[in-house]
């Protein structure tokens, strides 16, 4: 059920604690992320980066490390969630979204594998929404693989979701809450 989402300022700038305690930062990518990026990416299992990447072991070039790291905000936004573990800080998140001419904002969402079903992705989901409604995007569009339940009801979460079967995936598209209808 669609409801209001919080202000982006809001999210970013608060710490969460997800289920099992740990709390968890959310803010905007940056190029001093480098090597936690190329850490959290290489981290990933086969089977977790396959469902992201539709690939099971794409290569962790520096340009790869750089797509998410560098980004041009008009066109392109990179949220982490980062934590405090012991005393370096890690990522435990990362979604991106591209934002197309169309008001169509293209999502992408990956949770380290032992971090996953505690919430992370929720927050993520829910911070990159709010940022792409304030670039002036309606709505929200992430390729899955076929069956990804907990992505779809990620995006139910935030708005009336169609899902189209494609060849060995799907589609889901959710309709953004409008501007005025995001929580102060
Ligand atoms: C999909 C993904 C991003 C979700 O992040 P997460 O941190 O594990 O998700 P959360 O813990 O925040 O929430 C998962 C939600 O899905 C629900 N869920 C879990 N398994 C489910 C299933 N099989 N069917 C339906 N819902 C399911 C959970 O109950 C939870 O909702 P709730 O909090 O309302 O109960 C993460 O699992 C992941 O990285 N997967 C691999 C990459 C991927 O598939 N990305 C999506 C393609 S872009």
């Amino acid at each position: 059920m669609a409801r209001a989402l919080a202000d982006p300022g809001t999210l970013l700038s608060t710490t969460h604690e997800v289920d099992g305690g740990l709390r968890v930062r959310l803010r905007l990518a940056r190029p001093s992320d480098a090597l936690r990026m190329r850490q959290f990416f290489d981290g990933l299992s086969d089977e977790t980066r396959h469902r992201r990447f539709f690939v099971a072991m794409p290569e962790i070039s520096e340009t790869f490390v750089r797509h998410f790291t560098f980004f041009d905000p008009r066109e392109r936004l990179v949220v982490v969630a980062a934590a405090m573990i012991g005393h370096s800080e890690e990522i435990v998140g990362v979604a991106d979204v591209a934002l197309l001419e169309t008001a169509v904002a293209e999502l992408g969402v990956v949770v380290d594998d032992a971090r996953q079903g505690v919430g992370v992705g929720k927050l993520l989901t829910e911070a990159i929404a709010t940022l792409a409604i304030r670039q002036g995007a309606t709505h929200l569009r992430a390729r899955l693989l076929e069956g990804d339940g907990r992505m779809v009801a990620l995006m139910r979460r935030i708005g009336h979701t169609m899902l189209t079967l494609t060849d060995g995936g799907s589609v889901a598209v959710t309709r953004l809450p409008s501007p005025r209808r995001q929580a102060a």
